[in-house]
């Protein structure tokens, strides 16, 4: 045989063994997570543990499928039900603070302690304020985000949810859930609001 004759032999087998490929199962991939980590400080092993959505986000990623529409309708309600309003109906904090928590990717990683304050990260996956010029763009760009949308009560709720509880809008999404998984304070939460919707806010100009 020639060749190129070979090399359509190769090819063909390559495309066989690429078709044929099942992805690994839950507990394999598991087992391969689990056996590389270690405790370390605040980092424990407990983060492992996957919550329900996690599960069925995970699984439809790694199989290449949909969530099934029954259990993204009620990982969504779950999430929206579950998110706490501001105590005093004040939604916006000082949006220089909220520059700040936006910045910082501080917080959570073993090398951080009980006590330190942790930080949004949002600039990773958002373009916020026009000033700054390193961001990333996993995220949809929130430049004017208030000036576009306004200050009424349900733009509030709405921005306070998604910060709170990205997944109350969409089942399987990829921001972290601020408020729900205890990453952001209510005040914090606030400062965040505020950088967005205050008119004053560097986002608004
Ligand atoms: C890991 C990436 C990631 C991080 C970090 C992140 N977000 Fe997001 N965010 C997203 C994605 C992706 C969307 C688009 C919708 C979705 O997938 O849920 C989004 C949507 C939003 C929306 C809705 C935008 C719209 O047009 O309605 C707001 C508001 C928002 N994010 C604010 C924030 C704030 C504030 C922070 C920091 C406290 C933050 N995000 C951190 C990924 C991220």
């Amino acid at each position: 045989m020639n060749r190129i004759l070979w090399l359509g032999v190769g090819a063909a087998a390559l495309l066989t063994a690429c078709s044929t490929f099942t992805p690994p199962t839950r507990e394999e991939t598991q087992q391969v997570v689990k056996s590389s980590f270690r405790e370390r400080s605040i980092a424990k092993l407990d983060r492992l543990n996957q919550t329900e959505m996690q599960q069925l986000c995970s699984d439809a990623a790694r199989t290449k499928t949909d969530v099934p529409l029954a259990d993204q309708k009620r990982i969504m309600a779950q999430a929206e039900a579950a998110v706490k309003f501001p105590a005093d109906g004040k939604w916006l904090g000082d949006y220089k603070q909220g520059e700040r928590i936006a910045q910082s990717g501080v917080g959570m990683q073993w090398s951080d302690n009980d006590k330190t304050v942790n930080g949004g990260n949002c600039y990773a996956c958002h373009q916020i304020s026009p000033q700054e010029l390193s961001h990333g763009n996993i995220g949809p760009p929130l430049v004017g985000y208030g000036k576009l949308r306004g200050t009424s009560e349900p733009i509030m709720k709405y921005t306070w949810t998604r910060i709170w509880n990205s997944h109350a809008f969409n089942a399987c999404s990829t921001m972290p859930r601020y408020g729900a998984a205890g990453i952001l304070t209510e005040a914090q939460i606030k400062d965040v609001m505020a950088l967005l919707l205050d008119p004053n806010s560097p986002v608004n100009k």
